[in-house]
């Protein structure tokens, strides 16, 4: 029997053409809006996209009255508390996000305090929104994130060490523009990394407890994308069609992870991405086979059957327990990853990524208190996470 089950995706999505940041008009027009704000970091800004987008605002009679360039790589709460009044200044009615996962999120976030008022950290949790949002068109520039699609944002708070999560169905962008242009550019460190988080996001989605036979499909599509297109992106160059393939992939993993959410990896990668400051990709990368490792026991069936439709394996050995097709699966994805890792050149450990073993304790701490932990298939006790984080650590 199947279990209960919801599907909502309201975020409209353009994408397939490169250039299409500059002919975005039409689907402009519709919000009659005219005081734009933008949100971007310092990388995107030099990259001169406002350029590129102004002939699609001032078709739609749309003017950037404020730009905010400031988010850093995990984006913090006093970011997201000055991009609200730096917007609020201006008369801002619409925002646009461009650039990656931070910038997303940073103006998710930096919309609730537009339109709320007061302190982000009130509004932390799920569905507690009360007002309208201002329309957001998110622009991704990694192949990764996910979040011109979901309905969550992440910030740091940077006191405590922490990443706050805000869900509400409102926070999901009106518009999601997947122009593949703007990946040419990505260094090839980037594609890979957030490629991997894309994938982590599918996986995990796939076998969360939330999962639906809805999520299951984007889930296996957006894998078996991002398996056939990973290693080609990374090319020197005639890399165009996967770059733009792993976007489509990264957008179908979101919308994935948006119903089943995440789990344990992203628990362990939250918490070195908080205390360590390891980029996000980089640490679900690092922990993906350890965390599904952790829940071969209760999640094999699952583990083997994302692995085979999306055909990370090609079958199942006959007469073999699933679990064995699962630790297949597992293997598979380790030989990937290390493909992957030293096609674009990146640490294989925690220590190659920054991470002392002074700072394991707090690790395990903020990793067990992770919310993605509540969707993982079984409970993973602390003991077990230290484990898994010496285990990937490295010499
Ligand atoms: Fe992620």
């Amino acid at each position: 029997m199947l279990d209960f089950f919801q599907f909502f995706s309201p975020t409209r999505i353009v994408g397939g053409a490169p250039g299409l940041l500059g002919q975005l008009g039409p689907e402009l027009e519709p919000f009659r809006r005219k005081k734009v704000g933008i949100v971007m970091d310092p990388v995107i800004e030099g990259l001169n996209l406002i350029d590129v987008l102004q002939p699609s605002l001032r078709e739609a009679g749309m003017e950037v009255v404020a730009t905010f360039a400031d988010v850093p790589q995990d984006s913090d709460i006093p970011i997201v508390q000055r991009a609200a009044t730096e917007f609020s200044k201006a008369g801002v009615e619409m925002l646009f996000a461009i650039g990656g996962g931070s910038v997303i999120d940073t103006a998710k976030a930096a919309n609730i305090v537009l339109t709320h008022g007061g302190d982000l950290r009130d509004y932390q949790g799920a569905q507690i929104l009360t007002h309208p949002l201002l329309p957001l068109v998110a622009v991704p520039t990694t192949v990764g994130t996910g979040s011109e699609v979901t309905m969550v944002s992440v910030v740091v708070d940077r006191e405590d060490h922490r990443k706050l999560t805000f869900i509400d169905r409102t926070l999901a962008p009106t518009l999601a523009v997947l122009d593949p242009g703007v990946t040419y550019s990505l260094p090839t460190r980037l594609v890979a990394t957030t490629a991997m988080d894309a994938l982590t996001h599918a996986l995990e989605a796939f076998i969360d407890l939330e999962h639906s036979p809805l999520s299951d499909a984007w889930a296996v599509a957006a894998a078996n994308l991002i398996r056939q297109n990973l290693l080609p992106a990374l090319a020197p160059s005639g890399f165009e069609e996967a770059r733009a393939n792993l976007q489509v992939a990264s957008a179908m993993a979101g919308v994935a992870f948006n119903h089943s959410m995440v789990g344990i990896v992203h628990a362990l990668a939250h918490s070195l991405g908080g205390v360590a400051g390891v980029p996000h990709g980089l640490a679900n990368m690092l922990m993906l086979t350890e965390g599904l490792t952790s829940n071969l026991a209760v999640a094999a069936d699952r583990i083997a059957e994302v692995g085979l439709r999306s055909e990370f394996i090609s079958k199942q050995r006959e007469h073999t327990p699933v679990i064995a097709t699962a630790q297949d699966v597992i293997d598979e994805l380790v030989r990937f990853r290390r493909q992957v890792t030293e096609t674009a050149d990146l640490p294989h450990s925690l220590r190659g990524a920054g991470v002392t073993e002074n700072q394991l304790t707090f690790l395990v701490e903020r990793a067990s208190e992770d919310g993605s932990l509540v969707y993982n298939p079984r409970t993973v006790p602390p003991e077990e996470i230290l484990q898994m984080y010496k285990n990937v650590m490295g010499e």
